[in-house]
């Protein structure tokens, strides 16, 4: 085996692009996941939920960059990414060795569906995600307008391993004893985390616990209904058009920035992930 040179050893850092930022720390939650923190620019302003391109200079002297969503809520001063290893990925195989001090390239654009404009207003929402397609809410959940603006917010991660969902069983728990929003979230967020690979006390596709009424049966909820309920949806491809038809069956529309509507949509990646 080759090893791997980390990041701070290359010429990919010592780039002092205006778009460089520095990575504050870096945490690795499975050999496939990590998430890091970065210095935020000054100017940059964002919506909860949205998200920004990233990268590192490539070894062609050219900027190497993939979209990412912002996992840190708008009020924090740092920026998070919660991001995925892909072993041959021209960015991550790079990006999965950064640490701190290290710099990265950060085009300050955001952009993004998963924003609360572009929902009609409703009494509960519904936060639904495979994989690291859960960064979008680690956003969200940590925004007081979530709790402003709807009485029960219901988080739905689903990953095919229980340590595939340890980054969001902390920020959850996290999210209690924190003094900014700690009393908001406090009987409104509702969290549910099921497996589908692995034996966990919840398992199995969010589609299906949706379908067959097991999650509002588990949560003592009242089914979907397009007056009350709001979905924001990240994953795969596949599971994005699964999900939809779901959506659909409970009578929700798609809605975008420019025309909310009951529910709304985005990539967690491009690639059919199988
Ligand atoms: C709107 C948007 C937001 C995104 N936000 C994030 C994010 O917050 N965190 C993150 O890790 N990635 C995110 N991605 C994916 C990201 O842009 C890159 O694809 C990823 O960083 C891998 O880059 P790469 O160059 O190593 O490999 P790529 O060449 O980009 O991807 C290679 C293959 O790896 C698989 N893959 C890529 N990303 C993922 C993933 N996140 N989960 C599972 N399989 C994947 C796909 O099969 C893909 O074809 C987002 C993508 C989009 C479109
Ligand atoms: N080899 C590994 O151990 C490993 C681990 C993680 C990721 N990866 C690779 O990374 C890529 C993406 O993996 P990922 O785990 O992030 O994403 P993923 O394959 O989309 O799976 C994430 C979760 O979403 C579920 N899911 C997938 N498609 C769905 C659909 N159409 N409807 C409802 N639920 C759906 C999966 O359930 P199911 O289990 O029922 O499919 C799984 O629990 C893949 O290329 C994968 O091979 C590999």
């Amino acid at each position: 085996m080759t090893e791997q040179k980390p990041v701070s050893d290359t010429a990919a850092t010592k780039v002092h692009l205006p778009d460089a930022q520095t990575v504050l720390s870096v945490k690795h939650w499975t050999d496939a996941l990590f998430s890091f923190r970065v210095s935020r620019p000054q100017s940059l302003r964002f919506r909860s939920g949205e998200f920004v391109m990233i990268g590192l200079m490539g070894d062609n002297g050219k900027p190497l960059l993939r979209a990412y969503s912002i996992a840190s809520p708008n009020w924090d001063e740092e920026l998070e990414f919660y991001s995925i290893k892909v072993p041959d990925g021209p960015l991550t195989s790079k990006l999965q060795h950064i640490q701190p001090g290290d710099e990265i390239i950060l085009r300050p654009k955001p952009v993004g569906t998963l924003v609360h404009d572009a929902l009609l207003p409703g009494k509960r929402v519904w936060f639904l995600a495979t994989g690291t397609g859960i960064a979008p809410f680690a956003s969200l959940m940590r925004d007081p307008e979530t709790y402003e603006k709807y009485d029960e917010v219901v988080m739905m991660h689903t990953c095919r391993t229980v340590a595939e969902l340890e980054y969001g069983r902390q920020l959850v728990e996290g999210l209690h004893d924190d003094p900014l929003i700690g009393e908001l979230v406090a009987g409104k967020l509702k969290y549910y985390p099921t497996t589908t690979r692995e034996d966990f006390h919840h398992t199995g596709r969010i589609t299906d616990n949706l379908s067959s009424g097991k999650v509002f049966a588990d949560l003592g909820l009242a089914p979907m209904d397009p007056a009350t309920d709001r979905a924001m949806v990240c994953g795969s491809l596949a599971f994005n058009k699964d999900v939809m038809a779901v959506l659909e069956s409970f009578g929700l529309r798609e809605g975008a920035n420019s025309e909310p509507r009951e529910y709304v949509v985005e990539k967690a990646f491009v690639g059919d992930g199988v």
